[in-house]
């Protein structure tokens, strides 16, 4: 069966990607930008030396910083219109998942019509739109790297995921100077989404031989420097290294796909608005758990990438063990052992199952669950 891999034109990656991101930008006579920044990053006075170096550049742009976490179909609304009335003719994004996924939204509507909701799903969006250059300030949802955008659909309580090539960023930087000053909370589920991207696109249906190194080196670097991020944030070698092991696993479940763990988060997210990441880190080893004894050789193989010595062990035990491993790492890194501790009930859950079901990601999970073994696993997490 033919196999597509799609990724940015460009990726500029290392300490001071972002000057060099400049440098092409200016090179090209771009016109106007606007740029859609992290309102959180605006105001530590992130984006100032981004802002410095385009006006050294001669370049003109428009800053719109009103970007939210789990961003709502109103805040992308509000986005374009600032995008239609500066002028712009391309979209400079500065912040991690929420910022990027809200100028992909735009990138979208600056060349189809409204609502955004119409794009909902795989292939929807007919016109590419204005270039789009994406700094990635975490490590990481790889927004900048994916076809993938989730905007919050506030009146209907669902998250939709648009995936399409066409939003994929033309140019992505990954700059770890600008890592490091993030909150050890925020490292630390940032680093366990991006392993679990790494994960869910090694034993999806999807996974192929052109993403499984990708997504194996990721585990590998993720399980060894995430630790050390979160416990010494100021630490340049483990930002780097995760930066680099979140853009691998973007690469590999940009066209591997995911699986039931994302599937089962969007609703944590689109109905308590909690962190996409921590969503993931506490349906992870819930989900591997069920979907170990389907891929064994896939789990046991996790294992050596998560740093386990599991060379005297049969498969069926070391795989084992690779769940284990991400049990354990979700401990050490602070991630809340359940849903319960941060306001979600058996009634949420409830309501939860046939959204997950429903989800784009659902279809790339090894084995098809039934509701109610979506409900058992959901249960589980509380
Ligand atoms: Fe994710």
């Amino acid at each position: 069966m033919a196999f597509t891999l799609a990724f940015p034109k460009i990726n500029i990656s290392g300490e001071n990607a972002i000057n060099e991101m400049v440098m092409k930008l200016a090179g090209s006579e771009p016109g106007h930008g606007l740029i859609i920044a992290d309102s959180a990053l605006e105001k530590l006075g992130l984006l100032k030396p981004l802002c410095e170096q385009l006006d050294q550049s001669g370049l003109s742009y428009t800053c719109f910083n009103d970007t939210i976490p789990n961003p709502t179909v109103a805040v992308v609304d509000k986005a374009y219109e600032y995008f239609m009335e500066s002028g712009a003719s391309y979209i400079i994004a500065f912040g991690g998942g929420s910022a990027i996924d809200t100028a992909k939204a735009v990138k979208i509507l600056s060349a189809n019509p409204r609502p955004i909701t119409d794009y909902t799903g795989v292939g929807m969006v007919k016109h590419a739109g204005v270039p789009l250059y994406a700094i990635n300030t975490t490590a990481g949802t790889a927004a900048e790297v994916t076809s993938n955008a989730v905007i919050t659909d506030e009146a209907n309580k669902v998250k939709c995921v648009i995936i399409d090539s066409n939003i994929i960023p033309d140019v992505s930087v990954n700059d770890p100077s600008i890592m490091l000053g993030l909150p050890a909370d925020v490292t630390a589920a940032t680093g366990m989404d991006a392993l679990t991207h790494a994960v869910e696109a090694y034993v999806s249906v999807g996974a192929h031989i052109l993403t499984n190194h990708s997504a194996l080196e990721s585990v590998r670097l993720i399980a060894q420097y995430l630790p050390h991020a979160v416990e010494d944030g100021s630490n340049v070698e483990a930002r780097e290294m995760m930066a680099l092991g979140q853009f691998l696993a973007g690469m590999a479940f940009n066209s591997a796909g995911l699986g039931m763990v994302h599937a089962m988060a969007h609703p944590a997210g689109a109905h308590k608005n909690l962190p996409h990441g921590v969503c993931n880190a506490i349906l992870l080893p819930i989900v591997c758990e069920f979907n170990r004894p389907h891929r064994v050789a896939a789990f046991a193989k996790l294992a050596v990438a998560l740093g386990c010595d599991v060379s005297a062990m049969s498969d069926e035990e070391a795989s084992i063990v690779a769940v284990n491993a991400i049990r354990d790492l979700n401990e050490r890194v602070g991630i809340p052992r359940g849903f319960s501790g941060l306001g979600v009930t058996e009634e949420d859950v409830k309501q939860w199952v046939a959204s997950a079901m429903a989800d784009p990601c659902a279809g790339g999970n090894p084995v098809a669950m039934t509701a109610d073994e979506v409900l058992a696993l959901y249960m589980q997490s509380l």
